[in-house]
């Protein structure tokens, strides 16, 4: 599986130009990306670019490889960001946030002008929620309610939690509600209501941000 994200990833870097500015995805597909673009720059077949990135640790990361780094208060927009997911739906829909990057990860989609997606063969899927549940973080004062709300539009919550049992927090401060809600037939439908709620920062549906998907398979 590896050998797959290295290739997907390799792929969508060879799309990074000198001058760009580059947003740099989480997750094991994107670090990918990440190894590629650093080796790029230190045998100097790529110069000139800075990054994004979309999680601390990631930025940790980047920084240790050498990569150049910017934010979005000293750069008027990305041009490419290269990023990972968990479930692509045929219309190049997205579920993201398995590593609970979800919401740097729309700022840095939303503020790109080429979105492209590297993933193995493994996360396509004919109607997303078949493979993956829904991420979805919420501020920790009343996330009580928003449970209650989740459940309430038929999904079953979990309160994310990290591997010694406390609640898992995000680079901002917030939890994750990871949010089974099945096959989910319009996924437009299901992001306009999670967004109205108040205390629901953001979700992990990506509809409508990707301009390209790579998807590597053993064929
Ligand atoms: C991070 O929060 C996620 O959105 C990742 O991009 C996604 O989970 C894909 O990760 P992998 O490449 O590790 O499967």
């Amino acid at each position: 599986m590896d050998d797959l994200k290295q290739k997907a990833a390799e792929k969508a870097v060879a799309l990074v130009e000198p001058g760009m500015v580059v947003g740099l995805g989480e997750g094991s597909t994107a670090l990918w990306a990440l190894r590629a673009i650093a080796r790029k720059l230190a045998d100097g077949s790529l110069h000139d670019i800075v990054g994004v990135p979309c999680s601390n640790n990631y930025e940790r990361i980047a920084r240790e490889l050498g990569i150049p780094l910017t934010t979005l208060e000293d750069c008027d927009h990305i041009d490419l960001t290269i990023d990972g997911a968990d479930e692509v739906d045929p219309q190049l829909n997205l579920i993201k946030g398995g590593g609970g990057a979800l919401l740097r990860e729309k700022i840095v989609a939303q503020a790109s002008r080429r979105e492209i997606i590297i993933v193995d063969g493994s996360k396509l899927s004919p109607v997303l929620g078949t493979k993956w549940h829904v991420p979805i973080e919420v501020v920790p004062f009343g996330w009580g309610s928003q449970r209650r709300f989740l459940e309430s539009l038929g999904a079953r919550v979990t309160l994310r939690q990290n591997k010694t049992g406390s609640n898992f927090i995000t680079d901002q401060g917030n939890f994750i509600l990871d949010s089974h809600f099945g096959l989910i037939h319009d996924p437009a439908a299901l992001a306009a209501t999670l967004s109205a709620r108040a205390g629901i920062v953001e979700h992990g549906l990506f509809v409508g941000l990707t301009s390209q998907l790579i998807v590597a398979t053993s064929e």
